[in-house]
């Protein structure tokens, strides 16, 4: 077998007709034996980069069938280990095991609300996450702004601490999914990541690494999101549910609205502090919602409630009672942070480094996601490599949010940067982020549908 032969199959033939057009003939559907040979080639240095990236541009264009995309899963998850989490029983980790997985996003902390309150019903939560990369911000990166908070556990811990309080954060190790490490970051460079089969089996990968029963995936919609329009978040949604289905997980995903930030406080520290907020019940509408809407379909995909209405009440429940924020305060304790300093951080650790953007003028606003992330990566929210550091305490803290009517030189977002050079830049181009409108903007709906 080579690789050439394998890409130019999925290439497709670029045909010179009489008149001088040209046409592309269809790619051709892969056998599992050769997707298998090309990962196992990559992630054994037989196979370079280039052909990779290669066949990775003919998947961008040609698409994969769904079946080859449970082989190109099935090859990703089978390259290393796969983390064990039933015959533990007598070890407190009794399942169900659910989890959550979002495409990525700007303000996007849900995962950190979310994973206590469906702990709190009684769901074990084995939560693998990722860092920030491009515009989007990541989980890790959110936690480790806390001082001390281990974002690395071995498999042994993992599993202890999910027993102890129902839930454990921790990132992708070397031994978990190799291929999605080395695929992801070639991606990453090649122009590739916003190919519903890719993303599929990358995130599908990990999940199923990580040893969830039944996955929940929130597929962000908008131009802050990988999906810019509808039809193609839908199809992800379908591809990842039907996918996971047939990896024997029960699965359902939400398509939720990424065209302006999620929440007031996007940053490191700054989306711990607005997780607190959320866990004493006075976070945003918006990001008080979504956790809602994602945390109940947890409980109901692990068999907890029996019905829409008593899994949203056992959620809000666990909020308004205060289990879920003693048990957010409780893994931060148990991953090395301390949680009594964070609650007193709250409100008052920010960057030295500040200014603010005014309104030009009098109108309804609209904030764009993907140009606010851009602009938390200049500030050092996100990276644009991954060897990149990220700085815990930059961010912006939006006063004003869309479709909100301002007045010439009110304050919409206070600013924080890495240091003092980024800010003018940042500034500019969260200027230009900022639309204005003499009509109230129609709103669009945050959850725009649910993939069973
Ligand atoms: N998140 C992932 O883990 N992989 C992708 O390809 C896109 C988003």
């Amino acid at each position: 077998m080579r690789a050439t032969d394998i890409i130019m199959k999925k290439r497709g033939t670029k045909i010179r007709t009489e008149e001088g057009g040209q046409t592309l003939s269809g790619s051709t559907t892969l056998s599992a034996e050769e997707i298998a040979f090309l990962v196992k080639g990559y992630v054994d240095g037989t196979i370079p980069d280039y052909q990779i990236s290669a066949f990775l541009m003919a998947v961008y264009f040609n698409g994969m069938t769904f079946e080859e995309t449970g082989i190109l899963t099935d090859c990703m998850l089978h390259s290393g280990n796969v983390i064990q989490l039933h015959g533990y029983e007598k070890d407190g980790l009794k399942g169900p095991f659910v989890d959550k997985h979002s495409t990525g996003g700007v303000g996007d902390k849900i995962s950190l609300p979310l994973a206590p309150i469906a702990a709190c019903c009684g769901i074990q939560v084995p939560m693998m996450s990722g860092r920030a990369l491009g515009h989007t911000g990541g989980t890790l990166d959110k936690l480790e702004s806390i001082e001390g908070y281990r974002t690395s556990l071995s498999p042994d811990e993992f599993r202890a601490l999910i027993a102890r309080t129902g839930y454990a954060m921790t990132g992708q190790t070397k031994e978990i999914v190799p291929a999605d490490r080395l695929l992801y970051a070639l991606r990453d460079v090649t122009g590739t990541v916003e190919s519903v089969p890719l993303i599929t089996a990358s995130i599908l990968s990990k999940k199923v690494a990580e040893g969830s029963d039944c996955l929940v995936f929130d597929v962000k919609c908008g131009s802050g999101a990988f999906m810019k329009s509808l039809p193609d978040a839908k199809l992800l949604a379908e591809f990842l549910v039907k996918t996971a289905n047939a990896m024997g997980k029960k699965a359902s995903a939400l398509i939720t609205n990424m065209s302006t930030p999620l929440g007031q406080k996007i940053g490191n520290f700054l989306e711990i502090e607005e997780t607190v907020e959320c866990l004493k019940g006075k976070g945003p509408a918006d990001v008080m919602e979504e956790t809602y809407a994602l945390a109940k379909e947890m409980v109901l995909l692990g068999g907890k409630a029996a019905s829409d209405k008593e899994a949203e009440q056992m959620c809000r429940n666990a909020v308004d009672s205060g289990a879920a924020l003693e048990k957010f305060l409780e893994n931060i304790k148990d991953q090395g942070g301390n949680p009594e300093k964070v609650l007193e951080q709250c409100g008052k650790r920010r960057s030295a480094f500040k200014t603010e953007l005014k309104a030009e003028q009098d109108g309804f606003i609209f904030i764009d996601a993907y140009k606010t992330g851009l602009a938390g990566v200049t500030l050092g929210v996100g990276r644009n490599k991954t060897t990149d550091a990220v700085c815990p305490d930059a961010g912006m803290i939006l006063h004003r949010t869309s479709g909100e009517y301002v007045k010439k030189g009110e304050t919409i977002m206070e600013i924080f940067g890495k240091n003092d050079g980024c800010l003018g830049e940042a500034k500019d181009a969260l200027g230009r982020a900022v639309t204005y409108s003499p009509e109230a903007p129609q709103k669009s709906p945050l959850i725009y549908t649910v993939i069973k």
